[in-house]
C-alpha cells in the first residue's frame, strides 16, 4: 500500500483580484490575465521552524523567492482557533518576516496552517469540524488574520492533508469563499494534493472544490511528490512522467488545468529531498529492485527515507557513487553499496521548470528550503532559468 504523503507539507497564497461570490462570470483567461498582472511569477520556498537548527531564518538569501511560507501552525482542536505556535517557536514566528524583509523589503511572506504531522487524525477531525459550522468558520478566519498581522505576515495558506469525504470538500469550498470575503489585503493560498481527484487515500473518489479554488485563492500549490513512500521497491517519487501509473508531476498538473482551474492559479512543487532505501540485494539496484528497509534516518530531515538535496551531493563525491539520469521519466537516482536514492537533480528540476512554463503555471514552490545546499544551488537555479509569468504573458 503506497501512501502518498508521509510528513506534512504547507500551503501558500496570494491574491489581488477580488473575486465577488456569485457573481465571478470571468473566464479562466480573464482570470489570468488579471492574476499574471498582480504576480509576476510566483518562485515559493517553504521554510520550516525545525530546519532552524542547520537553516536559521537570518541565513536564508531570500532574493531568490518571490513569497517565503512559514510551514507551519495547525488548528486548536479544542476552541477551532489557529494554534499558537510552541512555546519554543514562538520567538521564531514573530521575527520570521522581519527577518527576511531585512535583506529582501519586495518579498512576501505567508503563514501556513497545515494539518499537525504528530497528529494528523485529531487535527484534520478539527478542520473538518471548523469547517462545517458557520460560526467556527469565522473563529478560524479572524484568528487566521490575527495571528498573520501580529506577526507580520502578507498571507496565509490553508494546508489541510487532506479532506477525507466529499463533504468536507464541499466545505473547504464555503470556508475558502468566507475567507476570500474577509481576508485583503493579505493573500490566500492553499496547499493541495497533487491531482484534483484524490484516489489514493482510504476514502478514494474525492474531487476538490475547483471553482471555489479558482475563485478564492490567489493560488493553489500542488504537492507533486512525495508519490511512493511506503514503496517496497525502488521507485522514483516524483517523476515528471509515468507511462504505467498517475502518480506523476504531468498527471497531477493535468487533471487540474482539465479540471478547469486556471494556469496563472497554479503553483507546482519541486522536492528539495531524495527518497532513499535499503536495497535487498545490493547487485540489484536498477529501477523496482527490491528493498530491505527505508534509508537511515538522516541529519537534516531527521526522518528515515527522507534525504535532502545537500546530503545527496555529499553521496555524489564520493567514486563508488553511480549515478543514472533516466530521460523518459525524467527523474534520476544513484546508489552506492546497498543504498539507492531517487532525487531531483539540478537536470531534473530544469525540466519540471520547463514544463511548468510550457503549461503556463505561475511558478514553482521548492520544499523545504532548508534541504537546498550551502550555495542554494536549487533554489539559484530555479531563480535564474525562468521568468515565468513573462513567458505566460508573452
Ligand atoms: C469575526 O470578525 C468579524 C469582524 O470583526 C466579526 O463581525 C465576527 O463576529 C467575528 N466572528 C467570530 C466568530 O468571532
Ligand atoms: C543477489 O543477486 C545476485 C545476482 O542475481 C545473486 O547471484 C545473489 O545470489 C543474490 N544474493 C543474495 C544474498 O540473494
Ligand atoms: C511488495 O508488496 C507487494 C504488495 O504489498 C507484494 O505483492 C510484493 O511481492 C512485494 N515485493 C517485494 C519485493 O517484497
Ligand atoms: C528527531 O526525531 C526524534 C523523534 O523521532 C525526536 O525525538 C528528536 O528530538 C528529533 N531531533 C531533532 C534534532 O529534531
Ligand atoms: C533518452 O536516452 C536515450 C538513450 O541514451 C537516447 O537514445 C534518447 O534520445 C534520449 N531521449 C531524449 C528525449 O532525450
Ligand atoms: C559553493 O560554491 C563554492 C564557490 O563556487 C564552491 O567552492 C563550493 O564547493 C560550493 N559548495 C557546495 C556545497 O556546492
Amino acid at each position: 500500500m503506497e501512501r502518498a504523503w508521509c510528513f506534512s507539507f504547507t500551503t501558500s497564497l496570494i491574491s489581488l483580484v477580488e473575486f465577488l461570490p456569485g457573481i465571478s462570470a470571468s473566464t479562466p483567461q480573464q482570470q489570468c490575465a488579471d492574476n499574471a498582472g498582480s504576480h509576476a511569477g510566483v518562485r515559493g520556498g517553504y521554510w520550516s521552524p525545525s530546519s532552524s537548527r542547520y537553516s536559521p531564518v537570518s541565513s536564508i538569501d531570500a532574493s531568490i523567492y518571490t513569497h517565503l511560507y512559514y510551514s507551519s501552525v495547525s488548528i486548536d482542536e479544542t476552541s477551532y482557533a489557529v494554534a499558537p505556535p510552541p512555546a519554543e517557536e514562538s520567538s521564531q514566528l514573530a521575527a520570521f518576516s522581519s527577518t527576511v524583509k531585512s535583506g529582501s523589503p519586495s518579498i512576501k511572506t505567508i503563514l501556513s496552517i497545515g494539518t499537525n504531522e504528530y497528529k494528523v487524525d485529531v487535527s484534520n477531525a478539527a478542520f473538518s469540524r471548523m469547517a462545517s459550522d458557520k460560526y467556527l468558520r469565522g473563529v478560524f478566519i479572524n484568528s487566521s488574520m490575527e495571528l498573520a498581522r501580529a506577526n507580520g505576515f502578507d498571507g496565509l495558506d490553508l494546508s489541510w492533508i487532506f479532506p477525507a469525504t466529499q463533504m468536507d470538500m464541499e466545505n473547504l469550498g464555503v470556508l475558502l469563499a468566507e475567507w476570500r470575503a474577509r481576508v485583503m489585503p493579505l493573500l490566500l493560498t492553499a496547499t493541495l494534493y497533487f491531482s484534483n481527484h484524490l484516489f489514493d487515500l482510504p476514502d478514494s473518489n474525492l474531487d476538490y472544490p475547483v471553482d471555489d479554488i479558482s475563485n478564492n485563492l490567489d493560488w493553489a500549490n500542488i504537492l507533486t511528490f512525495g508519490f511512493h513512500g511506503g514503496s517496497n521497491v525502488t521507485t522514483f517519487d516524483a517523476p515528471l512522467y509515468d507511462t504505467t501509473s498517475h502518480f506523476s508531476v504531468s498527471y497531477g498538473v493535468i487533471s487540474w488545468l482539465d479540471a478547469g482551474v486556471p494556469p496563472c492559479k497554479l503553483v507546482m512543487g519541486i522536492p528539495l529531498f531524495g527518497r532513499s532505501w535499503f536495497l535487498r540485494n545490493k547487485t540489484k539496484n536498477g529501477i523496482r529492485s527490491p528493498t530491505a528497509a527505508a534509508g537511515t534516518k538522516q541529519r537534516k530531515s531527521n526522518l528515515t527515507g527522507i534525504i535532502a538535496y545537500a546530503e545527496v551531493e555529499e553521496y555524489m563525491d564520493s567514486a563508488s557513487t553511480v549515478i543514472t539520469y533516466d530521460n523518459q521519466s525524467v527523474a534520476e537516482y544513484f546508489y552506492n553499496g546497498d543504498i539507492w536514492v531517487c532525487f531531483d537533480s539540478a537536470q531534473v528540476v530544469q525540466h519540471k521548470l520547463e514544463f511548468a512554463a510550457r503549461s503556463r503555471l505561475l511558478g514553482y514552490f521548492l520544499w523545504t528550503i532548508g534541504f537546498d545546499d550551502s550555495n542554494s544551488t536549487v533554489s539559484q537555479q530555479g531563480q535564474q532559468l525562468l521568468n515565468l509569468a513573462n513567458i505566460y504573458v508573452n
